[in-house]
């Protein structure tokens, strides 16, 4: 994949070249470590949604199987991060748990200010009482 992209010139286009200065900047500013959810809540995701199809419940929908989806496969947690204060009180209607907050720098030179960064974990419980 990185070869792949590597021989695809992308990292030679200005904008790709800008924001992993800015990447990098940011990696000294801020540290860019957060703590690793993935042993409790192994499985991560993301959703975007087209800015006409937002409100319709899709992202509830999506959700609601995606998590049926993990229980079926025995998986005991997600976790997922988000950029946007809209994505975290989405999140929180989910019953997500709030699991770390934290701002980030990389997008100042476009955005002139931190991002929130929210990272939302939820168990699924018992699997083995789902499969019963
Ligand atoms: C956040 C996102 C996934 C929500 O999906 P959606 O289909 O628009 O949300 P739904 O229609 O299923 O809304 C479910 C509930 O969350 C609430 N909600 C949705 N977006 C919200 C927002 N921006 N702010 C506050 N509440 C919000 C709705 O009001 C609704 O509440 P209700 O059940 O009381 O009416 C979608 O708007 C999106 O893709 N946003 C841009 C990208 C993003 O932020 N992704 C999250 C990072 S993974």
């Amino acid at each position: 994949m990185f070869w792949k992209a590597l021989r695809s010139g992308v990292f030679l286009k200005k904008k790709n070249i800008v924001f992993i200065f800015n990447f990098l900047k940011a990696l000294i500013k801020d540290g860019l470590v957060t703590p690793d959810f993935t042993k409790e809540y192994p499985a991560t995701f993301h959703i975007n949604i087209k800015k006409e199809f937002r409100g319709k419940n899709i992202g509830t929908d999506l959700v609601n199987v995606y998590l049926n989806y993990l229980k079926k496969e025995m998986v005991t947690g997600v976790h997922l991060a988000t950029l946007s204060q809209a994505g975290a009180d989405f999140f929180s209607k989910q019953s997500f748990r709030l699991l770390y907050e934290g701002s980030r720098s990389y997008f100042n030179y476009i955005l002139h200010k931190d991002v929130p960064l929210f990272i939302f974990g939820k168990k699924l419980g018992d699997v083995s009482i789902f499969l019963r």
